[in-house]
């Protein structure tokens, strides 16, 4: 009996040292065998982890990554308060399509439609106060949302065209509309050309001011045309596209062709920023022609990564053709997203974030990123070598364009570099600054293009998003790292570097450089 007694004693006691081990093992992931493991699993293991085992892993993944505040390639807002990231969590359990369960997070979502169409002197429908709530939607980053409107302009097009030429709906089915755009579309622009079937009519700018010129759409529009997006604020180089004045030469198209072309304006990055730039002309809702405007929450809207917005000037004729009409709790309500279910967290972000700044907070922030642009824009044309400045300066400048440094370097200083050397030699100094070529894949024929109208294909450039994060200190190590970059740039020869296989990756790489965002 003894013997079983102490047997039971020893198995206790390795149960519990075993237990204390699983602990040890579970509380430190170094300490297990997951260290040694490719995290990047091709199969689901046959057995759980422990919870903070698997979050380890995810750390360090992430980890791997670029460090995001140092990373000026991107216009997505990574800072957030304390309070945001809790109410984030709290919209991941809400399922914002379930309008019926959730009705007052739906709510907050029409609040924000109806301040951002306000903020866009949106004027209020006839049937505002049927819905409560101005023809928008909450979507996806701004790509779901330039989608809807290029959908909305293409269906509102085709019931004009049936029209006008006396055939049924179904007879235009057959006819190809297009869009006219700058060359400096971001890709959600080629998405609608490819899944939408539109043919894409482009303008290329001028590398001196990277915006289309108004009179350029005149050959261009026919009665093929949905309608003319204009970029507030371009990816490239944050030039605002001159809305006022293609809003009239839109006029005078239509009234002398009898057309009805809208304008789409794509202020992904500049929604947020245009209303707060006082001597800016007028570039949303009050000009008539303008149709619809997206933005991105996510970007100088300064919610989480997943947000975006398009208003629409009406429901009749418009956004109407896009929408999935539902009915909850009584109320009659409108469904635009591609989609169905997602999060709320973008909505109750951005909700926060309006309610927490306010008209003078987004002022305030947007006043401080054009002063850190302009301080490094400055720093940057005071660098000379040999006497002559070491780069062009591409960007429109320290007002009425985005918080955004672009650049090349001179090609007089005839450099043996390139700016995507510049981009890699820079991250060394953990700055991410993303340098490209001034070239696209065209849409239709997939060739490799030119991007401006006067420079070629295979020069260079690089950008600089300054976001609410790159505060002055951050600016000033990001100028001296430049600094630091040329000591070794100016040092060593790389035009054998630049031989033909380099020259291929190169182009290889371009998409995914060109498709920042
Ligand atoms: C002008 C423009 N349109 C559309 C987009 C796509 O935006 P999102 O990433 O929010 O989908 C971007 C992204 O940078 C952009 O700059």
């Amino acid at each position: 009996m003894r013997e079983i007694e102490k047997l039971k004693n020893k198995v206790a006691e390795l149960q519990n040292k075993l237990e204390k081990a699983e602990k040890v093992l579970e509380e430190n992931y170094y300490l297990s065998d997951a260290a040694v493991q490719n995290p990047y699993m091709f199969t689901l293991p046959e057995n759980g982890m422990p919870a903070k085992t698997v979050k380890t892993q995810i750390e360090n993944n992430h980890e791997l990554d670029f460090n995001f505040k140092l990373n000026t390639s991107s216009y997505v807002n990574v800072s957030f308060e304390k309070e945001e990231n809790e109410i984030a969590l709290m919209g991941l359990r809400v399922n914002l399509a379930d309008q019926t369960v959730y009705p007052s997070s739906y709510k907050m979502h029409d609040s924000v439609v109806n301040m951002i169409a306000n903020l866009w002197h949106c004027p209020k429908p006839a049937d505002f106060d049927e819905y409560g709530v101005f023809a928008g939607a909450g979507t996806v980053g701004s790509t779901e949302a330039c989608l809807l409107a290029g959908l909305a302009l293409k269906f509102r097009w085709r019931k004009w065209f049936a029209k006008r030429n006396n055939l049924t709906e179904d007879n235009v089915m057959g006819e190809r509309p297009n869009l006219v755009i700058s060359s400096c579309y971001q890709a959600a622009w080629e998405k609608l050309f490819k899944y939408m079937d539109i043919e894409p009519r482009l303008i290329s700018p001028s590398s001196s001011s990277f915006k289309i010129q108004a009179e350029q759409i005149s050959d261009l529009v026919d009665d093929h045309t949905i309608g003319v997006v204009c970029i507030m604020g371009n990816h490239y180089g944050g030039q605002y596209d001159p809305v006022n004045e293609i809003n009239s030469i839109v006029e005078e198209i239509n009234r002398e062709h009898d057309f009805q072309v809208g304008i789409h304006v794509d202020a992904a990055s500049g929604g947020f920023i245009a209303p707060f730039q006082d001597d800016l002309p007028p570039w949303d809702f009050r000009l008539p022609n303008v149709l619809s405007i997206s933005a991105s929450g996510h970007k100088y809207g300064e919610s989480v990564c997943g947000t975006g917005w398009v208003i629409w000037r009406e429901r009749k004729d418009l956004s109407e053709h896009v929408a999935i009409s539902v009915t909850y709790l009584g109320g009659k309500a409108d469904s635009y997203t591609l989609n169905f279910s997602r999060p709320a967290s973008g909505v109750y972000v951005q909700y926060y974030k309006l309610l927490r700044y306010g008209l003078s907070g987004y002022r305030q922030v947007c006043d401080n990123m054009m002063a850190n642009a302009q301080h490094i824009r400055k720093s940057l044309s005071e660098m000379t070598v040999n006497g002559q400045a070491r780069f062009v300066i591409l960007d429109d400048g320290p007002r009425n364009c985005l918080p955004v440094v672009t650049a090349m370097l001179n090609p007089e200083c005839d450099f043996t570099y390139d700016d995507i050397d510049l981009q890699h030699v820079l991250s060394q100094h953990h700055w991410y600054v993303s340098g490209y070529k001034m070239g696209i894949i065209d849409p239709i024929t997939e060739e490799y293009r030119a991007l401006f109208s006067d420079q070629d294909k295979d020069k260079t450039m690089f950008r600089i998003v300054v976001k609410n994060n790159l505060t002055r200190n951050m600016a000033n190590n990001l100028i001296d790292s430049f600094k630091a970059a040329f000591e070794l740039l100016d040092f060593v020869d790389f035009s054998s570097i630049h031989g033909a296989n380099t020259s291929l990756l190169r182009h290889k790489d371009q998409k995914r450089l060109t498709n920042h965002c």
